[in-house]
């Protein structure tokens, strides 16, 4: 194997895991932040998110010195045989990309280029971007130091983000030459992984749709179990009746309160919005989005059904990440359903495991409990949003003594129904 010489632009999510793991397969990484804050932690061996792997890896190769951090793109492209760019993409008000740090370090890239370089796109960007870049590189490349345009789009999960960067399904490289294929090549070669070479546009298109489709998925199952719970049936056995067919796969059929998280509603907006820009009004995506939202409010319903009365009655909130083993409450259903419990006059109690601290600036007037248990004390109904498996393990006879009336709301069809009730508990769950 030979080892190169990496730069990997914004140590976000994206461009953490990928240049810690680059570094694990061998290669020699700088990874750039323009944030002293997260710089110093970095060095530290501090992580600036929770990522459960990434901590050890990260200290393991920055102590090999395989893995280093810096603050100027200059400092890490000296002797970069690929750059990677993984900044942020966030979204804007109607929906599509912000692409204005990826223009921002296309133009530093250029400025800091010294030999044939490989930049790869790793942030998730609306197709076509890559040919931005390429004009953007090209204007300030005064020089004309030659560079090769490639779309490396990541399929890392949040939680899982590790074990899927180092076991991937497919590694998708969108290239224009064949110098830039065998460069991506030869960096991913020690992970001897299934490679997909196609062009620049198709590579990133793969991206939006694969969220979009697994998004569409979601949905569909929610809606199927809408109509479950309108003739009594029960949308855990109609997923699992389908999913036997492999050419549907029994995975993303899991109904409740539907798809959260900083991918999913984004890359659904973006897929959207860029559909139409190009000429294609992709309005399926609409209704996507529409269900998953409608299943926040369906939830709140049933809550609503089971108290009557919202107003003045305490409801404990179990969960406040988009989905057990990460920290990350962005696009939250917790964050929504809150929000329509609190616009009925509720006292909301709330207890996650690991994403408390990041939940407190996002959520008002809510009492944060350190445990599953204070927060259903005095609680007239448990409404569960996220599937940690702690609390599968609770002293549930325990909990329900606590309790002012022991009504549990499962937003994830986590707990098992029939176990639920012989316990004392009045449970609802999603689509059955
Ligand atoms: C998603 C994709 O799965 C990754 O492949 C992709 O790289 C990533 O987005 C990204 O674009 O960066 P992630 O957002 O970490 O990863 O989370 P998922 O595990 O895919 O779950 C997304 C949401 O769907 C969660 O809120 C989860 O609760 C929900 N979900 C998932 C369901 O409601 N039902 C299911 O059956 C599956």
């Amino acid at each position: 194997m030979k080892k190169m010489n990496i730069c990997v632009v914004g140590c976000g999510y994206v461009g953490l895991v990928t240049g810690t793991c680059l570094a694990e397969i061998g290669h020699q990484v700088i990874c750039i932040d323009n944030d002293p804050r997260k710089l110093q932690l970095l060095r530290k061996g501090k992580m600036p998110i929770y990522e459960p792997g990434l901590e050890p890896l990260l200290l393991k190769n920055s102590k090999a010195k395989r893995l280093s951090f810096a603050a100027h793109i200059a400092d890490g492209m000296k002797n970069a045989e690929a750059v990677f760019i993984a900044v942020g993409t966030p979204p804007q008000a109607d929906g599509s990309a912000d692409l204005t740090f990826i223009e921002t370090v296309a133009r530093e890239i250029a400025q800091n280029l010294t030999r044939y370089t490989v930049v790869a796109e790793k942030s998730t960007v609306p197709v076509e971007t890559g040919e931005q870049v390429e004009r953007t590189i090209n204007r300030y490349n005064k020089k004309r130091i030659p560079f090769d345009m490639v779309s490396n789009p990541e399929f890392l999960r949040e939680g899982t983000a590790v074990e899927d960067f180092l076991h991937p399904d497919r590694i998708v490289i969108g290239v224009k030459t064949k110098r830039a294929e065998l460069v991506m090549k030869e960096l991913y070669g020690p992970l001897n992984a299934k490679i997909l070479v196609t062009d620049v546009k198709s590579a990133e298109l793969i991206k939006h749709a694969s969220n979009s489709y697994l998004s569409t998925k979601i949905s569909f199952i929610n809606a199927v179990g809408r109509i479950c719970e309108l003739v009594g049936a029960d949308v855990e056995k109609v997923a699992e009746g389908m999913g036997l067919d492999p050419r549907i796969g029994a995975s993303f059929l899991r109904a409740g309160l539907g798809f959260g998280g900083f991918c999913f509603p984004k890359d659904l907006e973006a897929f959207h919005y860029i559909s139409k820009k190009v000429g294609y009004d992709f309005d399926l995506l609409r209704a996507v989005k529409d269900i998953n939202e409608q299943q926040r409010v369906h939830f709140v319903k049933k809550i609503e059904e089971a108290l009557w009365i919202i107003k003045g009655k305490t409801i404990a909130l179990f969960g406040l990440a988009f989905k057990p083993h990460t920290d990350d409450v962005r696009f939250a259903p917790a964050i929504d359903v809150i929000e329509l419990l609190q616009a009925q006059g509720a006292k909301i109690k709330a207890y996650d495991p690991v994403a408390t601290e990041k939940a407190a600036s996002l959520i008002k007037n809510v009492h944060l409990c350190k445990s599953a248990t204070e927060a259903a004390a005095g609680a007239d109904c448990i409404a569960l949003v996220t599937e940690w498996p702690e609390f599968k393990k609770l002293d549930w006879k325990r909990i329900k003594t606590k309790m002012q009336h022991p009504i549990i709301v499962d937003g994830r069809n986590y707990l098992n129904p029939a176990e639920m009730r012989t316990l004392g508990f009045e449970y609802r769950g999603m689509g059955r």
